[in-house]
């Protein structure tokens, strides 16, 4: 366990004031917490970076199949498989031992690709040793790690609109620079991709000992954002309408971590980010509607959307005017039949509010 608390200085960001943990001693942190203090997931003190999401059933046989130390390595916060994955270029932010980047090169198939980031060297060179097995496994090798910081993605040698799909995996919590993070992968998102990750959130902005933690750092709620801040940095990044797809609000068991966190609840979220520029900051109604053609070959009759959207083959649904975006100027567009237009505002589309999003049920004890 790292003994010393990193030093603290505060920056602004949106309206908070966050900690700006000297950053490199606040990475040193976090890197010997997931390349030297933890050997697998039960090392973990709390269920934050846990995944109690059930896995769907077609996943199971792909997560099976990957190497031992590759899963027992994990330590994920939820799933970050969106569906039409065939042909995709992927990259994974915090890819840590590789558990997603293989699971979805498997997805990705053999004409698209999966690249892998992560700045801690112990979790890489797990993920590289065990890249020959699974291309004998899978019939094809389309995965790739590179050694980086996810908040100068600048520096690493990727096309800018390169990716179609950017995942992450109970990591930006982790990060120093929230807004570096988001503004470099924005950049790397083809128009219409989507960056579809799963976090650590908080119902309220942590005080500084709480935020300088390095366990509860390292465990990914030190660093949680105060989810309604999440919303203004992602707005300020490009990301106009952040779409929560799932949450469960997480238990500290732990009895020595419990009281430092006070009133605080913590909830384990997945949000769906379009890169669209169109896409306003609010839900607009222009009578839109689309029809679900049921073609998703994982959905045939219902696609999860997001938390608000589940879309029934065959049936004609009312949608806002950014839903529609979303739908026709992504992957997602071949999969739907479109009626309207924008050329009659109508008003803010009805039962977008502004309340917290998650449910707020008692935290689930367990994980995985
Ligand atoms: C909670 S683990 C999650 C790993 C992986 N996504 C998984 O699901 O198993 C966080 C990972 O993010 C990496 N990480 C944290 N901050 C990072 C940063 N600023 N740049 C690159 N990697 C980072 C850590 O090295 C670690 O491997």
């Amino acid at each position: 366990m790292p003994s010393a608390a990193p030093q603290w200085r505060l920056i602004r960001v949106g309206a908070d004031s966050v900690p700006d943990p000297m950053a490199s001693s606040m990475q040193e942190v976090v890197q010997a917490y997931y390349g030297r203090e933890l050997s697998c997931s039960a090392d973990l003190r709390t269920t934050a970076c846990c995944d109690a999401d059930a896995v769907p059933e077609a996943l199971r046989p792909l997560l099976a199949g990957l190497h031992p130390e590759v899963s027992d390595r994990y330590y994920g916060c939820g799933l970050v498989c969106p569906p039409l994955l065939e042909g995709c270029r992927i990259l994974d932010l915090g890819c840590g031992a590789g558990r997603d980047v293989y699971l979805l090169s498997q997805l990705a198939g053999a004409s698209g690709a999966v690249v892998g980031i992560d700045m801690t060297p112990e979790q890489l060179a797990v993920a590289r040793r065990h890249q020959a097995f699974h291309a004998e496994r899978f019939g094809f090798a389309n995965v790739s790690f590179l050694e980086g910081r996810i908040e100068a993605l600048e520096t690493l040698d990727l096309e800018p609109g390169g990716f179609d799909v950017v995942v992450s995996n109970c990591v930006l919590n982790l990060s120093t620079d929230k807004a570096a993070v988001l503004a470099g992968l924005r950049r790397l998102l083809r128009p219409g991709g989507e960056f579809y990750f799963s976090d650590v959130y908080a119902d309220r902005r942590l005080p500084p000992e709480v935020r300088s933690h390095p366990v509860l750092y390292g465990e990914c709620l030190g660093g949680a954002l105060y989810w309604n801040d999440f919303l203004r940095l992602a707005r300020s990044a490009g990301f106009a309408d952040p779409r929560l797809v799932s949450d469960r609000p997480l238990a500290i068991t732990e009895p020595e971590l419990a009281p430092l966190v006070g009133e605080a609840r913590f909830f384990s979220a997945t949000y769906r980010l379009f890169a669209i520029d169109a896409l306003e900051d609010a839900c607009e109604d222009f009578g839109q509607s689309v029809t679900y053609r049921g073609t998703v070959a994982a959905a045939p009759e219902r696609l999860l959307f997001d938390k608000h959207h589940v879309f029934v083959a065959g049936e004609e649904q009312r949608v806002c005017g950014n839903t529609w975006q979303m739908l026709q100027a992504s992957r997602f567009a071949p999969h739907f039949h479109f009626r309207g237009d924008f050329s009659t505002h109508r008003g803010l589309y009805q039962g977008c509010g502004g309340a917290i999003p998650f449910d707020t049920a008692s935290p689930s004890g367990g994980c995985c």
